[in-house]
């Protein structure tokens, strides 16, 4: 059996963990398809999620969710912060689970990115002001998080506090909606990736200054969360793993940061992109260019019960298998290729020569190439 295809298990503090049929997951992706601006996934969210659980992934993460109304990227993205989002997301969660697919969310606040126009056709780009319907977003620190953007305001002390216990809430509600597992979005200069860079976290108080100052509120995130989040649901989090700016974040205080969510708030799945911060940022973008980050975080965590996903032009069956075989990392996350055909993971396993009797829960995989 390909290593693609052979079942995973995401630990959690209690229990054997979320088994997963396969190392294959997708990747968190926002729609931008929102009936009312009013945060509640749609039927667009049910067929979109829905055809990669017929298509044969192991596992689903869902877009980038808010955790309150301010933390969303644009007004055209999903929240959980009340019910009626909350019966749309269990709805989804019901139909992935009807299908053997494991299902996670990805909680997350865009901090001073938020109030942006959806990455839609036609759409400007850059912050939507309040006179149209945007808001003002926060942030770590008064000012623009990148140039072209509008400024934040600074989260207080209190108010960073309030942040924090909206993920705990949005937690519970994903827990009641049926959610196997959370993904933390400390990724693509959000919120707490704002705070984790020095090139955004200017703070000179206890959530700011030097490495272990720039980390706390994400690890307060972390503990709260896992406080009300079961202790057999795994907890995972995705990082921007460098800035890829000199002085910047990089993939060293990635793995501190990653070891000691490890050690002391059961942070078990790490999900490694890059980038979103540094106006100048040189990406070197081409196949797999974020493998080699998530090769460093699996040889840096290696020893603790922690699974590593790489993503990041990850297109072809061979191109991800050969990613496992190597050692680079446990699962691979597929994005825009799984979007140009929701039928990827089965289309691997025929691909890879997995048997189709092998593949359960999947009665169209036919439409995959068998
Ligand atoms: C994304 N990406 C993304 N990332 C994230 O952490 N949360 C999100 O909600 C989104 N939204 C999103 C929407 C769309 C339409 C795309 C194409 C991408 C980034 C995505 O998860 C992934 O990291 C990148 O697309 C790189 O992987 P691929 O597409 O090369 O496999």
């Amino acid at each position: 059996m390909p290593l693609l295809f052979t079942p995973l298990t995401l630990p959690a503090p209690q229990g054997p963990g979320l088994a997963l049929r396969n190392r294959a997951i997708i990747a968190p992706m926002c729609q931008y398809v929102i009936d009312a601006e009013d945060g509640v996934p749609t039927d667009w969210h049910l067929q979109h999620l829905g055809a990669f659980a017929a298509g044969g992934f192991g596992l689903v993460t869902v877009e980038a969710t808010g955790v309150e109304a301010r933390g969303r990227i644009s007004a055209r993205d999903v929240g959980l912060y009340d019910d009626a989002q909350q019966r749309a997301h269990q709805r989804i969660v019901s139909f992935l689970r009807s299908q053997g697919v494991a299902a996670a969310v990805q909680l997350g606040h865009a901090g001073g990115k938020a109030s942006t126009y959806p990455a839609l056709p036609g759409q400007p780009s850059g912050t939507v002001p309040v006179a149209v319907g945007g808001w003002t977003a926060v942030g770590a620190v008064d000012g623009p998080v990148l140039p072209g953007l509008d400024a934040a305001k600074g989260l207080s002390t209190p108010e960073i506090a309030e942040v924090v216990a909206a993920f705990a809430a949005a937690a519970r509600r994903a827990d009641a909606a049926g959610y196997d597992a959370i993904q933390l979005h400390a990724a693509h200069g959000y919120l707490m990736h704002q705070f984790l860079s020095p090139l955004t976290n200017t703070r000179t108080d206890g959530y700011g200054g030097d490495e272990y100052g720039r980390t706390r509120f994400t690890r307060e995130v972390a503990a709260a969360v896992r406080e009300v989040w079961p202790a057999h649901k795994p907890l995972g989090i995705r990082v921007s793993a460098t800035d890829w700016v000199d002085g910047g974040w990089d993939v060293h205080a990635t793995a501190r940061l990653l070891r000691r969510l490890a050690d002391e708030h059961g942070v078990t799945w790490v999900d490694v992109s890059s980038g979103g911060l540094g106006g100048g940022a040189e990406i070197p973008v081409g196949p797999g260019y974020q493998v080699p980050l998530a090769a460093e975080l699996t040889r840096q965590l290696a020893g603790r019960p922690v699974v590593v996903s790489a993503v990041g032009l990850v297109v072809d069956a061979v191109q991800a298998e050969t990613i496992l075989a190597t050692g680079q990392a446990h699962a691979v996350s597929i994005g825009r290729a799984a979007l140009r055909d929701p039928h990827w993971a089965a289309s691997a396993a025929a691909r890879l020569g997995v048997p189709r009797t092998e593949i359960p829960h999947a009665p169209q995989l036919w439409r995959a190439g068998w």
